[in-house]
């Protein structure tokens, strides 16, 4: 069952933490909808800009209506990821997304205010849910690099501000995170002092935590085991660092980079293994399963697992 991000937020706050994962392909797809069957999670479901070009956002659609049908009772949303203002329109008319990010974090903050508003007011009246952003993760995200220095973390008051001007249902923070596989160096981690500081400026609001892959060194290991070549200072979020985060508001974490390294390991260690292997079907076996697996673990860190009956039941006598 397809339900908006805010629906799952109201369900959730203060709970538990609903993992945002990214899909390109059936492989992905299939292993997401095992995994949190398995797991009795709810889950939200993000396409990004490049995976609508991909393989075309059509396409992506019918998969995800096909494990719709194929999974009933799996409750999730279909979420735009780092929409801009245009693509978050097209996703708004199309029927079929029930939330969008609209990331204008890179403009003023007046700017920010004014885009977001605009598509606040659009999806409001369809009933579909925006998550908007303000400050600056590092990393990679779509074409635009941010380096280091540059990231800047949300400014608690400006965030209450950009809350009540432009009408968002949730909001991205920078909080010490950043996109891709190269996140902290050193003793760096998440910035515990800064979410305290915004939820009590915004009581109540779900925070999103975006680039929140963990990069596991064995992953890593593994993947250059294989013939791989990423930097072994690799280091992401500590996952046990979810269940600190959830008190304090943090209610979807996006997780993308994970899964990549998942289908990478997979499928290196299968050619490694089957030098003479060219069907494809083999190594995109092993990886739906190995990619349930990473799902129910990621559930389990978000504490999402098991929590299916209660958002059944909350849709149902829409205490929501
Ligand atoms: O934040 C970015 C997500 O990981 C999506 O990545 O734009 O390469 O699809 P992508
Ligand atoms: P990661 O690169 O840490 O997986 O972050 C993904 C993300 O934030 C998608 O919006
Ligand atoms: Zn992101």
């Amino acid at each position: 069952m397809i339900v908006t991000t805010s629906d799952l937020f109201k369900i959730a706050y203060g709970k538990f933490a609903i993992g945002a994962y990214n899909i390109n392909n059936m492989e992905q797809a299939i292993g997401l909808f095992e995994g949190n069957l398995k797991a009795e999670a709810p889950f939200i479901i993000q396409i990004s800009k490049g995976a609508r070009k991909y393989g075309g956002a059509e396409m992506l659609e019918a998969i995800i209506r096909a494990a719709e049908n194929r999974y009933p009772d799996t409750i999730f949303a279909v979420h735009l990821d780092h929409g801009d203002e245009q693509t978050a329109y097209d996703c708004i008319e199309s029927g079929f997304y029930s939330s969008v990010m609209i990331d204008a974090s890179h403009e003023s903050f007046d700017e920010n205010v004014a885009i977001t508003r605009r598509v606040v007011e659009r999806a409001h009246a369809k009933g579909i849910s925006v998550e908007a952003e303000l400050g600056m993760l590092g990393g990679v995200e779509e074409d635009i690099a941010v380096d280091e220095k540059h990231a800047m973390l949300t400014d608690p008051d400006e965030a209450k501000a950009f809350v009540e001007q432009s009408g968002c249902d949730s909001l991205a923070v920078a909080i010490g995170t950043s996109h891709g596989a190269y996140k902290f160096s050193g003793g760096q981690g998440l910035h515990f002092d800064r979410i305290a500081s915004i939820q009590e400026r915004l009581p109540g609001f779900p925070l999103v935590m975006h680039g929140s892959s963990s990069v596991p060194q064995d992953e890593v290991l593994r993947i250059n085991g294989a013939g791989g070549k990423l930097d072994p200072s690799a280091k992401g979020v500590n996952e046990d660092e979810f269940a600190k985060a959830v008190p304090l508001g943090v209610t979807k974490v996006n997780i993308d980079t994970d899964g990549r390294l998942v289908w990478t390991r997979v499928h290196r260690e299968f050619f490694r293994d089957h030098p003479d292997g060219f069907d494809l079907r083999k190594p995109g076996t092993i990886f739906m399963d190995a990619y349930a697996e990473f799902i129910v673990a990621k559930s389990e860190k978000l504490l999402s697992k098991g929590q299916l009956d209660l958002v059944r039941a909350a849709l149902q006598h829409k205490t929501v």
